[in-house]
C-alpha cells in the first residue's frame, strides 16, 4: 500500500550504512550515488574489492534484482556466500533475524535482502553490524530499482527538473511506485499517476491523470506490472479489458511526444500493461534500465562498503 511517509532522513552515525528506503537519501546524496553509478557505466572495468563477502538473501522470486546484484558483486571482486531460502535452515523454522546474524557471524560484509514482509529491516536495524541493502520488501520499498530508474531518466534528459513522469498501473501494490513518487518529486520532476481508480487513494487521486491525457503529455511513461500475488480481491477487469482501458498499446504510444520514453521495472505482462510490440520499441528503455541496474548496484555496494570499511579504492 502506498503511504507517502517521509520516514526519518536523519543520520544515525552508530549504524552501518544501510540502503532501506529512498526516504533516507537527501538530494545531494542521491546525485552523488548517481555520479558513482555513471562512472561505472562509463568505465565498466572490474574493480577489486577482494576478501569481502556478500550474501544475497532472496525470500521472494527475482530475476533482475538478484542476478544484477550478483553481477555487480562479481564486477567489484566481492566473494559471494551462496544462500537459497528453499534449501536453508529457514525451512526448519529459522527466523530472518537468526539467518542474518548467522551470515554476519560467518563473515558476510554486506547482505542484500528481498522479503515479502513490509519493513522486514526494522527487526534487524540496531542489532546487525553489517550493511543491509533492501532488494524489495513486500509492497514497501525497492530503493535500488528507484536508483536505476533515476539513472535511466537522468541519462535520457540530463536532469529531473520539470520532467513529467506518469507512473501508471498497479500503484497501490507497487514498491517501485512508492520508492519513486516522492524521490522524483524531490529531484524536481512533475509526477502523476494513472490507472484503475480502485488502486488509488485520496492522496494519489490528487495527481491522477486519465490515460489519454497521460500519454500525450508525459516525458516518461513508467508502466507497472499488475501485482496479482499481492491482491486480496480479484481484479475486476480481465487482461484484455485492462489493456484497452489502462494499458499502453500501439495506438496510444503513437500519440506520445517525440522524445518521450517508456519505462517498466519488469517483468512485463506483455499485452496487459504494455503491448508486446512496445517492449522492444525505439521508445522503450526497459533493457537500458536492466543494464543500469548493474551499475547502480555496483555504486550502492561500493558506497556502503566504503562507509563500513573506509577507504576502498574507486
Ligand atoms: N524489477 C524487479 O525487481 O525485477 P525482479 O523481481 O526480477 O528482481
Amino acid at each position: 500500500m502506498i503511504r507517502m511517509d517521509s520516514a526519518a532522513r536523519t543520520e544515525n552515525n552508530n549504524e552501518p550504512c544501510h540502503v532501506l528506503t529512498m526516504d533516507d537519501w537527501n538530494t545531494a546524496s542521491i546525485h552523488s550515488l548517481l555520479e558513482k553509478a555513471q562512472r561505472f557505466a562509463e568505465n565498466p572495468d572490474k574493480l577489486p574489492l577482494q576478501r569481502l563477502y556478500a550474501a544475497n538473501l532472496f525470500f521472494e522470486p527475482s530475476t533482475r534484482t538478484k542476478i544484477s546484484f550478483e553481477a555487480a558483486e562479481r564486477n567489484l571482486g566481492l566473494d559471494l556466500l551462496h544462500f537459497e531460502a528453499d534449501t536453508s535452515s529457514v525451512k526448519k523454522g529459522e527466523s530472518l533475524y537468526d539467518t542474518v546474524k548467522t551470515l554476519e557471524s560467518i563473515g558476510a560484509d554486506v547482505v542484500v535482502i528481498r522479503h515479502g514482509r513490509e519493513r522486514f529491516f526494522d527487526e534487524l536495524r540496531g542489532s546487525v553490524q553489517i550493511p543491509i541493502i533492501n532488494g524489495g520488501d513486500g509492497c514497501g520499498h525497492h530503493p535500488t530499482q528507484s536508483f536505476l530508474d533515476l539513472l535511466t531518466i537522468r541519462q535520457e534528459f540530463g536532469s529531473f527538473q520539470n520532467i513529467k513522469v506518469v507512473i501508471a498501473g498497479d500503484i497501490f501494490h507497487s514498491r517501485v511506485a512508492r520508492s519513486n513518487l516522492d524521490v522524483l518529486e524531490r529531484l524536481g520532476a512533475d509526477v502523476y499517476v494513472s490507472g484503475p481508480k480502485e488502486w488509488m487513494n485520496e492522496e494519489l487521486m490528487q495527481r491522477y491523470l486519465p490515460m489519454d491525457e497521460a500519454v500525450e503529455t508525459a516525458d516518461v511513461m513508467m508502466m507497472l506490472r499488475i501485482q496479482h500475488e499481492r491482491h486480496t480481491v480479484k481484479m475486476v477487469a480481465g487482461p484484455d479489458k485492462y489493456h484497452e482501458l489502462y494499458g499502453l498499446n500501439e495506438e496510444k504510444a503513437a500519440r506520445m511526444k517525440p522524445d518521450s520514453i517508456i519505462m517498466h521495472p519488469a517483468p512485463v505482462n506483455r499485452n496487459v500493461e504494455l503491448a508486446d510490440a512496445l517492449v522492444e520499441s525505439h521508445k522503450s528503455r526497459i533493457f537500458k534500465q536492466m543494464k543500469n541496474g548493474v551499475f547502480v548496484r555496483m555504486a550502492v555496494l561500493s558506497h556502503v562498503l566504503e562507509q563500513q570499511k573506509g577507504g576502498l579504492q574507486q
